[in-house]
């Protein structure tokens, strides 16, 4: 199987030498837009691509409101601190994730909860969220406690993985009942949808990153797509000094961030928008490609079956660990990007949980799961 994987990737990506796991794309529109926004001189935290930009994704996720941050880490430490994250909480997320998750959580000063994972979503898993807040958790006036450790249960921070969206209705039912903030980590899940609902929309607060390899970047940058206006409000002071407005004075309101878009990402972000829709459609093709070649082999790739999703990053199940490692050493030989699964963070001495419950799933996809190639191809 690995020959003929290694012979489809390169026909998906010809004239590329060394195949990237997710490169950006870009044409003369996009040096075209930031050669104007240089010309203009509005290339820092202030000017009219930002606001431009920010419309364009709020119209696009239907969120409402969205603002725009330095990167998607930022987005999801300000979303936290916004809704009164603090020292001594616990944060509810999930293992099998990038570390920004954890260390966003770690850096509002609350501890991380790690819930096991479903397959084929690779993402959070509704029945062991609840099965943990029934069995370690307690509710009283509309607060969650962790019983074991006395800490408040602050928000959950489920993350759509690879951009395949997680089962988030459920999650966000949960969330409700047990009156638990919900954050969605959609960082990875521009142009997912579940049932016509852009994921990162499901709960008070959704992040995503325009980092350069998402599904369409800014350089670095992120947003937090938010349906409360005066939680959106909030989350703008925040980023932005938390300046009260004055022609004249600095005056602060209270500790605020310098997490703000500059302009100049915010003018390659409105070039890049323009194509998200072309960018979809190949990145779709793309994953019906791996799709109808895994399934001839009896491969599964992690995948939302009920979800219109963005297949941000084609993540393949092998057999085996041994399996998994052999995949990665072959492709590289060729010069072909492939990765594992983000080393899951419960076995990172700084991220580890307040609860030692097991996370036999997590286990199970990190121990197999291969990242493959995922770029929109040259030609589109
Ligand atoms: C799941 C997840 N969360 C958060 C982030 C953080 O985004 P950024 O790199 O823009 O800070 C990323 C991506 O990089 C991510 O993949």
């Amino acid at each position: 199987m690995f020959d003929q994987l290694k012979d489809l990737i390169l026909a998906m990506y010809p004239g590329e030498h060394t195949i990237a796991l997710h490169r950006p794309l870009f044409s003369q529109d996009e040096e075209s837009a930031v050669a104007a926004c240089i010309r203009s001189s509005y290339v820092s935290s202030i000017g009219p691509d930002i606001e431009k930009f920010e419309q364009h994704i709020a119209e696009f996720c239907s969120s409402g409101y969205a603002i725009s941050t330095v990167n998607g880490t930022a987005a999801l430490h300000l979303s936290l601190h916004a809704i009164g994250v603090s020292h001594n909480d616990i944060v509810l997320t999930q293992s099998l994730s990038f570390a920004a998750t954890g260390h966003a959580i770690l850096q509002t000063g609350a501890k991380p909860v790690y819930i096991d994972i479903t397959m084929p979503q690779g993402s959070m898993c509704p029945e062991a969220l609840l099965r943990f807040l029934s069995e370690e958790c307690r509710r009283q006036d509309d607060i969650c406690t962790h019983k074991i450790s006395g800490r408040r249960i602050a928000a959950c921070v489920p993350m759509h993985s690879f951009g395949e969206p997680a089962k988030i209705s459920q999650i966000e039912a949960i969330c409700r009942e047990w009156s638990i903030p919900l954050i969605e980590d959609a960082a990875e899940a521009l142009g997912s949808f579940i049932d016509g609902k852009h994921c990162g929309t499901f709960g008070l607060c959704g992040v995503l990153s325009f980092n350069g390899n998402k599904i369409m970047t800014t350089g670095a940058g992120g947003i937090i797509l938010c349906k409360n206006e005066a939680l959106a409000k909030r989350l703008k002071h925040l980023s932005t000094t938390a300046k009260i407005p004055d022609p004249f004075e600095f005056r602060h309101s209270e500790t605020g961030f310098n997490y703000r878009l500059p302009n100049l990402n915010a003018s390659l972000g409105i070039a890049q928008f323009r194509k998200l829709p072309n960018f979809l459609n190949s990145k779709r093709a793309i994953h019906r490609q791996y799709q109808t070649f895994f399934q001839r082999f009896g491969y599964e790739l992690v995948n939302s079956p009920e979800a219109e999703s963005n297949h941000w990053l084609n993540t393949v199940i092998m057999n085996s660990p041994d399996e998994k490692e052999s995949l990665l050493k072959f492709l590289k030989a060729y010069d072909i990007q492939a990765r594992p699964a983000w080393y899951p963070l419960h076995r990172q001495t700084h991220l580890q949980s307040v609860s030692e419950h097991p996370l036999p799933e997590t286990e199970w996809l990190y121990s197999r799961a291969v990242s493959l190639p995922s770029s929109v191809p040259l030609s589109v």
